[in-house]
């Protein structure tokens, strides 16, 4: 069946005490067994909840995967698949990536034995020169956060692999609606299904699909032992946004094409960044591994930091706020907000200038948002 309606029904059979069309909150820590030793399929709710158990299930079958794993916020998610590392291991990360995978890496996994360089996200051959004897895992975004630039997967995959590598991409900004990173050679896929996947700005969740056995025992351990584990109510609101995420998706692109259009002719624009613009560096990339092109665009206006303050504080319908994907428009000013973790030389180095926005283009009408973005401009 096609993406729209497993998006709908995969793992999400009708209750089977009750005949409930929807999958239920199965709002319990623990279940009755009927013998020592002998339990109905649940036994603890940080070990395995139906109401999670259907999540992990559409999720994987959505991104083209055997196995998902949710966890209870897309932190987490990294935090698990960089746990299947050891100390002293090496990891590849692009630079151009969320503010707080990097702190992630920077402050938690590299004081407790780690070892991470970044490689340059323009220039593929930079992350094969950064792989070393004990590199164990390829990290990427792609598109990136927050200048959303465009990876190759495929020549990724083929380089991490001839290496044994492990390849990992964040699909947060695509999600699976426009772009499946396992059917082109990545072994793990990560969410922050706090955005497009639930959509609706109300959940913190995370997520991790992979087809490969050993990866998902580790991972499903990791899920238990550690138990960064969603909540059911959590789960099912992730559920009830996944439903409608191909008609979200549509609309998040056409509106994000249209503003990005826009905004490249308006003259107190200097730069927009989205892989939709035929003119765009990745352009290619993102067509051909990529059914769609998402909904967020970042842009650097002229003025500087005053011309940012003037724009965010004049904007009326985009709300001044982390996050994205939801089906309201956000604002974000990364050097402040997402990106803060960085310092300012990091920040320049990587290409976030003090004159750079994000726009999460959410779902209203797209003439409401061309007109809030022209009157903040004006
Ligand atoms: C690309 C990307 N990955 C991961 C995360 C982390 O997700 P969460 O905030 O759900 O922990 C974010 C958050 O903004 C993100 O943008």
């Amino acid at each position: 069946m096609r993406f729209e309606t497993e998006a709908i029904h995969y793992g999400q059979e009708p209750d089977t005490a009750t005949g409930a069309v929807v999958v239920p909150v199965y709002q319990t820590s623990t279940y009755e067994q009927d013998a020592i030793g002998k339990h109905r399929g649940y036994e603890y709710s940080r070990t395995g909840n139906p109401t999670r158990t259907a999540l992990e299930k559409v999720l994987a079958r959505l991104e083209g995967g055997k196995y998902g794993l949710a966890f209870a916020s897309g932190v987490a998610a990294t935090s698990a698949v960089i746990n299947l590392l050891k100390k002293d291991d090496h990891v590849v990360a692009g630079d151009d990536i969320y503010g707080g995978t990097y702190r992630l890496f920077e402050k938690v996994f590299k004081p407790w034995g780690l070892n991470v360089s970044y490689a340059d996200v323009d220039d593929i051959i930079s992350f094969e020169k950064a792989i070393r004897e004990n590199t164990k895992l390829i990290w990427i975004e792609t598109p990136t956060n927050p200048l959303l630039k465009i990876i190759d997967i495929q020549r990724l995959a083929t380089i991490s692999h001839a290496r044994g590598i492990m390849f990992a991409v964040d699909n947060t900004f695509a999600s699976p609606y426009f772009q499946k990173p396992l059917s082109q050679g990545a072994d793990v896929v990560v969410h922050s299904t706090t955005k497009y996947i639930s959509g609706h700005s109300d959940i913190i969740g995370g997520a991790v699909v992979t087809s490969n056995d050993s990866i998902y025992e580790a991972l499903k351990f990791h899920q238990n032992a550690a138990g960064a584990v969603p909540g059911p109510w959590d789960c099912w609101l992730a559920l009830r946004g996944v439903k409608t995420l191909a008609i979200r998706m549509r609309v998040h692109q056409e509106n994000a094409l249209f503003l990005a259009r826009y905004l490249s002719t308006h003259p107190g624009v200097e730069k927009v960044y989205y892989p939709g613009l035929v003119n765009n560096q990745n352009h290619d990339i993102a067509m051909k591994q990529m059914t769609g092109f998402g909904g967020i665009v970042s842009i650097e206006l002229k003025g500087g930091f005053p011309a940012v303050e003037k724009f965010v504080s004049r904007l009326k319908v985009f709300m001044l706020a982390e996050s994205l994907g939801a089906v309201e428009s956000l604002v974000c000013y990364p050097c402040k907000m997402t990106h803060s973790s960085f310092s300012t030389e990091e920040r320049e180095e990587r290409g976030i200038k003090e004159n750079l926005v994000r726009l999460s283009v959410g779902i209203e009408n797209k003439f409401d948002l061309r007109e809030d973005l022209k009157r903040a401009l004006t």
